[in-house]
């Protein structure tokens, strides 16, 4: 019996320009996670996989369509199976558990891949490096997303803060500073193909307009780095109420997530963004520890239906050594709210 887990992410600066090659920005976030529980099973049972979450219960092999919840997953353990150099269906039962929320910003898609891949990879006696792990996961978030930058799967397999640009090697960032975040959840689904595509057709039809807002996007990203890395929280907060702005002109905004943004900003957040696909999902907050709280009030106040309070942990070196009193980035959380 193996078990491996996989945390949810936040995208910090940078969403939707990443796709067209500009930086982004990442954090994963261990409040929330995903994991896969590998079992022996009789002989020629095959492999089944079940996932209370999604309503799935299914013997791989079984035709199913691409919309059904279990392609995803069947498609994970064919990849990884291919992977690890196993032709013969093993006979084993997958059991798949998740409490990132589906569709809404948090790489859900992402986390459970991910799980999935180190589960079987530690059932079978491989040890897959985080690079490996995040281009199985790619494979998955393909059909999730479409045209996939790569970010979530990046940051998921590494669960370290990323600067990510599309198709180049990846960065662990040094984090000076903690940073505090309240993220709340409009309950909204949003699936990311749908927003991503729709960014995509107004790109092809505003070319111009949509390139010069991802140049500003990917600008944000670059300055949000050196404030990152020099701990100077006032510039991120700033520069997260600029990036919002951004997409709200390449349209992913919505209402319910301004909604958010404004309480946030309203109870002394110093910055706040809506995170991920955008349309629904969940939004971002920037904030000191000690208004953490009544922050997170606020949001809930105006209607979210979730608030996760979290931190990503300051780092000493490039690598990304956890310093001070807070929880090693892989723990599980203990801060939802
Ligand atoms: C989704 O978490 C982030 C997007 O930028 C899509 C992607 O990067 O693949 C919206």
């Amino acid at each position: 019996m193996t078990t491996a887990c996989a945390p949810g992410k936040v995208i910090l600066f940078g969403e939707h320009a990443v796709v067209y090659g500009r930086p982004a920005i990442a954090a994963p976030v261990t409040q929330v996670r995903a994991c896969a529980l590998v079992e022996d099973a009789p002989r020629r049972q095959g492999v089944f996989i079940r996932a209370e979450d999604l309503q799935v219960n299914h013997y791989l092999g079984v035709p199913i369509t691409d919309e059904h919840p279990a392609y995803p997953l069947e498609s994970t353990v064919r990849h990884t199976l291919a992977r690890l150099g196993i032709e013969a269906i093993p006979d084993l039962t997958l059991t798949v558990s998740s409490t990132v929320p589906v569709a809404r910003g948090l790489g859900s898609g992402a986390a459970v891949a991910t799980a999935i891949v180190r589960a079987l990879a530690q059932h079978f006696g491989h040890a897959l490096t985080p690079d490996e792990i995040s281009e199985l996961v790619y494979q998955t978030e393909i059909l999730h997303h479409g045209t996939p930058s790569g970010i979530d799967n990046t940051v998921i397999a590494f669960g370290r803060p990323v600067w990510f640009v599309k198709d180049q090697p990846i960065e662990i960032l040094r984090v000076g500073q903690p940073l505090w975040l309240v993220i709340g959840d409009t309950g909204i689904i949003s699936p990311t193909k749908l927003a991503v595509a729709d960014v995509r057709q107004g790109w092809q039809q505003e070319a111009e307009r949509y390139e010069a807002l991802f140049n500003r996007i990917g600008a944000v990203a670059g300055r949000a780095r050196k404030a990152i890395e020099g701990g100077d929280t006032a510039t991120l907060g700033r520069l997260l109420n600029e990036n919002q702005q951004l997409l709200e002109a390449i349209g992913v905004s919505s209402p319910e997530l301004e909604s958010l943004v404004d309480a946030a900003r309203q109870a002394g957040a110093m910055g706040a963004k809506l995170c991920g696909a955008g349309r629904g999902g969940n939004m971002i907050a920037l904030v000191r520890p000690e208004s953490a709280q009544p922050i997170a009030d606020a949001v809930r106040a105006v209607g979210a239906t979730n608030v996760i309070v979290t931190h990503v942990a300051a780092t000493d070196a490039q690598f990304g050594h956890t310093r001070g009193e807070g929880p090693p980035l892989d723990a599980p959380g203990t801060l939802t709210c």
